[in-house]
């Protein structure tokens, strides 16, 4: 499948977990890839595994700075900008009553402010070339249901939907799409501290009853900067095993009149 030949795109948050499958599958599919991340170790030896379909540029989302030199990279190395991936995100875990300033400011400027200047900086180069491009977002579940000791990641989060909803309506008139994918639970270097007994607890809220690969939401997001994608503006995709949808308990253990073909 060659659906980016000739594509030139960005990824941030490219050195590890999603954003590094993502660009993986990029080059697989005929990409060529900014790779911008701060860890600027992880970059390189991805970077030296990929090629030369792919640049590594030191980038921290949360600097207006370093996001204009990322995308103006794209112009100078490769020659432009189509499609775009803001994977890079994080935040400090704590009680709601108990979190810093600092601490709650944190997720808000990766997560958030950093995907503005992402759109923000994309979306000029793309209009001023008239490149009908698409713009993709990582938000989380997060973004829609609360969990505990997540409220700032939560708050960040939503603000990506909303910043995919406005990207999505303003940007429309230039033929440039912006949507967002929305993980669930995934694998990667991020919940590598999860133990069995937390993962369980995970797991048995999992419809489809496994943690996402983060090879399963570099193929969404995929999908939504293809042309398959092509009529879809505005979305956040949830690629989460059904799990916003499972708050009940599962039901059957309770009823003894379980019709077999539910059981
Ligand atoms: N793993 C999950 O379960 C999960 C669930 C929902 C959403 N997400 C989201 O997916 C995205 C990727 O997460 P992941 O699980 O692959 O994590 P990860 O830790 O494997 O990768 C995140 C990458 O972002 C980079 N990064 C951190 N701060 C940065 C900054 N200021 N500028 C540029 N790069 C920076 C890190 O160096 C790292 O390489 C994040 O936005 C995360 O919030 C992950």
């Amino acid at each position: 499948m060659e659906r980016f030949k000739g594509k030139i795109a960005t990824v941030t948050g490219g050195a590890s977990g999603i954003g590094e499958a993502v660009a993986r599958q990029l080059v697989a599919e005929g990409a060529m890839v900014v790779l911008a991340d701060i860890n600027e170790a992880g970059l390189e030896a991805l970077a030296r595994e990929l090629g030369r379909a792919c640049l590594p540029v030191r980038t921290d989302v949360s600097s207006e700075a370093d996001v204009q030199a990322m995308v103006e990279a794209a112009v100078s190395h490769f020659g432009g900008l189509d499609i775009a991936f803001n994977v890079a995100g994080s935040a400090r875990m704590s009680a709601l009553i108990d979190q810093s300033e600092a601490d709650f400011r944190f997720a808000l400027d990766l997560c958030t402010v950093g995907t503005f200047f992402c759109i923000k900086h994309q979306a000029r180069r793309m209009i001023e070339a008239n490149v009908q491009g698409a713009i993709v977002n990582i938000s989380s579940l997060n973004g829609k249901v609360p969990s505990w000791g997540l409220a700032a990641y939560s708050a960040a989060k939503a603000g990506v939907d909303m910043l995919t909803a406005s990207g999505s309506l303003e940007l429309a008139d230039h033929g440039i799409r912006v949507n967002a994918v929305a993980p669930g639970m995934t694998a990667t270097p991020a919940t590598t501290y999860m133990t069995d007994e937390i993962l369980g607890a995970y797991l048995e809220r999992i419809p489809l009853k496994r943690p996402a690969t983060a090879r399963d939401q570099a193929m969404a997001s995929l999908f939504l900067a293809s042309d398959d994608a092509a009529y879809i503006t505005g979305v956040c995709l949830n690629v989460d095993g059904g799990w916003q949808h499972a708050a009940y308990p599962d039901m059957r253990r309770w009823f003894a009149t379980t019709p077999d073909s539910l059981s």
